[in-house]
């Protein structure tokens, strides 16, 4: 691959790069140089040699590394879009969340707009990113206090395309009480932690995915903490799940928000990636969570299997139908774990673009603003996932997280507690071990590195 490199500390990033293109087989060469404020990349690539030279004030070691990698990787996206004849709507912006950079940027006093442009960022993604920031404004301007994430990896079967760490629950029932019984002890141990409580999450796998007694014990144990009304999502999942009895049950425990999540409501689709459910069941959920009078999140997938346009257009039609408070418009992403990752090493992502825009065009016309956003690697075509939501109906969790605006405070097993400190520029982090065996096994464990991280 590379032939030559003399600073090996680049390679990682210029690699996502060169992956963007589909060119890791290829050979190329590089040569860095730095001096007096000067960022000077050559790449060998294809019997050439191509030159760029990037000016910045550049103060501290840190400064230089992030300029050194942020020109390498866009040296090799400008060689790399001449030479296949192509340009992605992130450009060269890969590896840190879009908003995070235009947030850095603004701190510093700078507009984002500017260094997007640099980067080779699309026009209506500059615009798309300063949208997210106007919504999630007032969120984000909260700084602090913490959101609770109670972790449940149990689903009813595994999908095709999902790399989660999550089981079959045929295969796990047995763990499911002794699971439980963890979390109870685990969340009764937050009290001392939660002094500003922002948000609760409940999130899977899929939480319906349990029985409703089981389901009960997670919620009396957070109500025991005595939080005081935020907002509640249950993230309950695959509309096969659901049941009057388990609404009901999240309803008597305050519980305010809950996604409903189709990912198409295309039935031959959905049989593809193995949801094993149909949209008839999807519209059934909908309804039967709509009368509790939850605000309602509904998850759709852009690139699954043979769809293009015209079937994903069906699919944001039938959700916008709906009126939920929250529409998340996922860009498949096919990671290791994912079943579908072998089979479709050459995702077809000529679509995905089509996809997006016509997302934005008709989620906007319904009266929904985009109000967070992320992307992935790996995700087809270099787009984005981005949450949309009706007026004053964004979600503090999902802002939180994805802006690492307040600690969050994380149970269960594969679950990342993460404090922020001073105004958010460090953050530390705890993992709890992914799989539910190690996780009950070394429960006291976990508990009592979560106390020394928040301590
Ligand atoms: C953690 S999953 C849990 C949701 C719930 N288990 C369900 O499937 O209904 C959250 C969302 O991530 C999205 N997702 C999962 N795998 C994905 C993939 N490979 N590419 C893109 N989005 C994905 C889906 O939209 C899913 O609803
Ligand atoms: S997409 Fe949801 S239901 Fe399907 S396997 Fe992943 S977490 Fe489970």
């Amino acid at each position: 691959m590379f032939e030559y490199i003399n600073c090996p500390w680049l390679e990682p990033e210029i690699m996502d790069v060169v992956r963007l293109f589909g060119a890791q087989d290829e050979k190329f060469g590089h040569y860095f140089d730095y001096s007096g404020g000067k960022y000077y990349n050559c790449i060998e690539y294809g019997g050439e040699f191509y030159d760029f030279e990037n000016y910045a004030d550049t103060f501290d070691e840190v400064e230089f590394r992030r300029y050194a990698k942020r020109f390498s990787k866009l040296s090799f996206y400008k060689v790399l879009s001449a030479a296949k004849g192509v340009n992605y709507p992130y450009g060269a912006l890969t590896g840190i969340r879009p908003t995070k950079l235009a947030y850095q940027e603004m701190t510093a006093g700078r507009d984002f707009e500017k260094l997007f442009k640099e980067l080779c960022v699309s026009e209506e993604n500059i615009a798309h990113v300063g949208n997210v920031i106007m919504t999630q404004k007032n969120i984000y301007d909260d700084f602090g206090g913490q959101d609770l994430f109670v972790s449940l990896p149990f689903c009813p079967t595994k999908c095709e395309y999902c790399s989660f760490i999550t089981a079959p629950i045929t295969k796990t029932a047995h763990l499911v009480d002794d699971y439980i019984g963890c979390l109870e002890r685990e969340i009764a141990s937050l009290a001392p932690i939660i002094s500003r409580p922002k948000s609760i999450y409940v999130g899977g796998g899929t939480p319906f995915a349990i029985s409703a007694p089981q389901l009960e014990r997670v919620l009396r144990a957070i109500s025991a903490l005595n939080l005081p009304a935020v907002e509640y999502t249950v993230e309950a999942g695959r509309p096969d799940t659901f049941t009057d009895e388990k609404l009901s049950l999240l309803k008597d425990f305050g519980v305010t928000r809950v996604c409903v999540n189709p990912q198409s409501f295309i039935d031959a689709t959905l049989e593809k990636i193995g949801r094993k459910h149909t949209a008839a069941e999807t519209f059934a959920a909908y309804e039967m969570a709509a009368k509790y009078g939850f605000d309602i999140n509904i998850d759709l997938i852009a690139g699954l299997a043979d769809e293009g346009a015209e079937q994903f257009g069906y699919s944001l039609d039938c959700a916008i139908s709906l009126n939920p408070a929250n529409i998340t418009v996922h860009t498949l992403s096919l990671k290791s774990g994912a079943k579908l990752k072998e089979e479709c090493s050459r995702l077809d992502v000529r679509g995905i673009g089509e996809m997006i825009s016509l997302s934005r065009c008709r989620l906007t016309k319904a009266g929904y603003s985009p109000y967070y956003m992320y992307r992935q690697k790996y995700q087809a075509g270099g787009w984005e996932n981005c949450g949309w939501c009706k007026d004053g109906k964004a979600s503090v969790y999902n802002v939180d997280v994805m802006e690492e605006r307040a600690d969050n405070v994380a149970v269960g097993a594969n679950a990342i507690s993460k404090r922020v400190f001073g105004g958010g520029e460090r953050i530390e982090r705890y993992a709890s071990p992914k799989d539910i065996p190690s996780y009950i096994a070394k429960l006291d464990k976990i508990i009592e590195e979560r106390r020394k991280l928040f301590e």
